[in-house]
């Protein structure tokens, strides 16, 4: 028996097979690497505990096709799904991923049902809302990574354009992960002052549009897909807070009931995590403006929901 606690990765694609390297770099857990394609989580797998001894990293990692596998999990995590191409939308994936997250939640959940579910699949907002409504989880244990890694992406934007070093930058970006992203300028800080006081409104927004679209800056640069070392490294981060029992707050799509006037969507604020799932969501004080985006961001979520007939 080991030690490590286990997770279930669904999707060896880029973003699940660098999520498993991750994990296993930090020693976190124990990794079962699951997808329909014959041969590629072994494959996948294979290769990773090849990398076992020059990296010297403790837990192990299986490849398979088949949930029985995937038993007794603490954690599952889902990026199964296609990626975008140049010009798409992450709402363009909405049709196909929603079949692919249908196809999966269940299986998943049934053979580790006590795991808490991180969904990484896009578009995440809607993703994890299906996968709460699917799953019949309560909502405390399904959560989806979005803001980790646009909060990222809003750090990296200031540091290259103040060239501030990383441990002075505090960035904060939450909402949907997609075009109605809110950056809050106002609670993102350089040497603990607010960028809104020291830098120009003009320069602001240009880091705000630099963070909205890092993704898709990326999809067009690549061309054969979206980004992965980001988006895992963030559902990583959000694994290590997930298998702690320490409490650690974490921007994460969570299921808001009423807080900042949004009901019934599933969406990135900042919220306390455990290895209980979501243990508290945070009201963090919003200037006008900032509020009215954020909810502007909710209305997009739940405009895309109800299209999809999954609230109420
Ligand atoms: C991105 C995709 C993975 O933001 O949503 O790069």
């Amino acid at each position: 028996m080991s030690d490590f606690p286990q997770i279930t990765i669904v999707g060896a694609g880029n973003v699940g097979a660098t999520a498993a390297l991750f994990t296993l770099m930090h020693d976190l857990a124990d990794v079962v690497l699951i997808d329909v394609a014959e041969g590629l989580p072994q494959g996948k797998a294979l290769d990773l505990m090849h990398t076992r001894s020059i990296e010297n990293f403790g837990p192990t990692v299986r490849g398979t096709n088949d949930y029985h596998d995937t038993a007794g999990s603490d954690l599952i995590v889902i990026t199964a799904g296609v990626a975008r191409k140049p010009g798409m939308t992450r709402d363009d994936l909405l049709a196909i991923n929603s079949k692919i997250m249908r196809d999966v939640i269940a299986d998943a959940v049934a053979a580790s049902p006590d795991a808490l579910v991180l969904c990484v699949t896009n578009p995440l907002d809607i993703m994890t809302y299906l996968a709460f409504k699917e799953s019949g989880l309560p909502s405390n244990r399904v959560l989806g990574m979005g803001g980790v890694l646009d909060s990222a992406r809003f750090t990296y934007a200031i540091a290259e354009a103040t060239g501030a070093p990383l441990d002075a930058i505090d960035a904060l970006a939450i909402g949907a992960h997609g075009d109605a992203m809110t950056p809050i300028a106002a609670h993102s800080t350089v040497d603990d002052q607010a960028i809104t006081e020291t830098l120009p409104v003009e320069q602001i927004d240009a880091l705000v549009e630099r963070t909205t679209f890092g993704g898709a800056e990326v999809v067009a640069l690549l061309k054969t897909g979206s980004a992965f070392v980001a988006p895992a490294a963030s559902v990583v981060a959000m694994v290590r807070a997930l298998l702690s029992d320490k409490v650690t707050e974490l921007p994460s799509c969570v299921y808001l009931q009423g807080q900042y006037g949004i009901d019934d969507v599933y969406m990135s604020v900042p919220a306390r995590i455990n290895k209980t799932g979501v243990v508290s969501v945070e009201e963090i004080e919003l200037g006008k403006t900032d509020l009215a985006r954020l909810q502007q961001s909710a209305a997009t979520v739940a405009t895309a929901l109800d299209e999809l007939g999954l609230r109420g």
